[in-house]
């Protein structure tokens, strides 16, 4: 194919350009970036005019904006996917420990270091360039193309929802299409058919109302730091279930065929605890380190903090303790539900004294996707021309709150074509993609216009 030719005459060029992406630290959370944000905005809406979109438009939310692009290329008989990514990335801290600075994308061996490589503007960057070497080579994408790329991901999507309520009818499509996820190995492709949930709370405990010397009044006031750690070990039993009564209520247990499924996936224990950077696994007793990771709720503390942390000993009871605390949810668990429950828990786990607020940051729904839709098998055989070996189906441990409300606003099912691999290091120091997953993640996306150009998806 033509193409894909394309493709291969223009690594170094793309190359090039995903670099420049990189190097906008458009960091989402902090609100000094907001001007980066809108930047790498900017400069996304021109590489997708580049890339022969008609329309191609940086629009305004309460938020971050949204890029918005349409090639209604092979008229209304054709299948209309909608693609999506977001251009946002996660904070680079903690900076020193990056090898590379963060923002200054390098090139080591073959893989290419940078905030946001892999997650997510590297995978989305594949989709503008597999449209563009269609363009360069027959003129326009076979199936027709729109493109929803967001800048609020990485902070739960905040704006995302009201601005596909309100655009309901230009976005309309056959299918959801999302490289924002990974593959099991570099030579083992997968295609990710399930993503968790999530419910993330943050709760403040007091005890005095101000600090004490720690002389004075230790050992005879509640300190809430320790409080705050006794509750917290409350949140699990001795064999690591979640202990916030009802919390399994609405999960959907595996099946025996599936679990033997997850038992026949190829996985390196050692690969995984090294990549991890552990000796050793942890987890909820009676499942597998896929099980646990894929399709099983979890409770983690994700950060903590309090008292005196400078440099240093300073003698103080402190009066207040704080603690961000996420929950990865599997089908059919509701977030809200979920929020709540755990905050009647931790309220209730209070000692005398101590005062408790607890309050849901953000959610998403946990996704099951229909794994024999037309569009998925498509998707396999795109994988395997570009790729030279079947995809296996897979689960992802991690969560992407617009693919459920594509389908609760939009009716959209989605395909999440991932090119990411499992040494990436997401939302860590050292953030990478791997250069030849980027070149055969676009021949893979091109494989999977043209294929799907010539399925039956539209008459579904
Ligand atoms: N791309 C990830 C989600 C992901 C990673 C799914 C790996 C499957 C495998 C996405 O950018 C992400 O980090 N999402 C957040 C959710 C959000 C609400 C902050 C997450 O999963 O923590
Ligand atoms: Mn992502
Ligand atoms: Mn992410």
């Amino acid at each position: 194919m033509e193409a894909l030719e394309f493709v291969r005459s223009h690594h170094d060029k793309f190359l090039q350009e995903l670099k420049d992406f990189l190097r906008i630290p458009s960091i989402s959370t902090q609100a000094e970036q907001a001007s980066d944000v809108r930047r790498a905005a900017d400069w996304l809406r021109d590489r997708l005019l580049e890339a022969g979109f008609p329309v191609a438009e940086v629009i305004d939310t309460t938020g971050h904006p949204v890029v918005y692009a349409e090639w209604m290329a092979a008229g209304a008989e054709a299948p209309t996917v909608l693609v999506y990514g977001h251009y946002d990335v996660q904070p680079p801290d903690p900076v020193e420990l990056w090898d590379t600075p963060p923002f200054e994308p390098t090139v080591v061996g073959d893989d290419l270091y940078a905030r946001g490589a892999s997650d997510d503007k590297g995978q989305l960057y594949a989709h503008v360039k597999a449209v563009q070497a269609f363009r360069g080579t027959r003129g326009a994408p076979p199936i027709n193309v729109k493109g929803i790329f967001e800048g609020e991901e990485e902070c739960g999507s905040p704006s995302l929802e009201p601005f596909i309520r309100e655009h309901a009818e230009r976005l309309e499509a056959d299918l959801a299409l999302i490289s924002d996820t990974g593959m099991l190995g570099k030579d083992t492709p997968s295609i990710v058919y399930g993503l968790r949930g999530l419910a993330y709370v943050e709760v403040e405990v007091t005890g005095p109302d101000h600090d004490l010397h720690s002389g004075i009044y230790g050992g005879a006031v509640l300190n809430p730091i320790n409080a705050l750690c006794a509750m917290i070990g409350e949140l699990h039993d001795e064999e690591r279930h979640i202990a916030v009564p009802g919390f399994y209520d609405d999960v959907r247990e595996l099946s025996a065929e599936e679990r033997a499924e997850l038992e026949a996936v190829p996985f390196d224990r050692e690969a995984w605890l090294e990549e991890a950077g552990v000796t050793t696994d942890w987890g909820e007793a009676g499942y597998s380190i896929l099980e646990r990771t894929w399709a099983r709720p979890t409770l983690d503390v994700n950060g903590m903090w309090g008292g005196y942390t400078e440099p240093g000993a300073k003698t103080v009871l402190p009066s207040k303790a704080f603690a961000k605390i996420s929950m990865r949810l599997v089908p059919d668990q509701d977030p809200e539900r979920i929020a709540d429950l755990f905050c009647e828990y931790f309220a209730g786990l209070a000692p005398r004294g101590l005062d408790v607020d607890v309050h849901a940051l953000h959610g998403a729904w946990p996704v099951l996707v229909d794994r024999e839709s037309v569009a998925m098998q498509a998707a396999s055989r795109a994988y395997a021309q570009a790729f030279g070996k079947e995809p296996v189906l897979v689960r992802g441990g991690g969560s992407i709150p617009v693919v459920a409300t594509l389908q609760s606003v939009l009716g959209l099912d989605t395909l999440l074509m991932g090119f990411g691999l499992p040494d990436d290091r997401l939302h860590s120091p050292n953030e990478k993609f791997h250069l030849p997953n980027f070149y055969r993640g676009i021949e893979t996306i091109i494989h999977f216009m043209d294929g799907l150009s010539r399925s039956s998806l539209k008459g579904e």
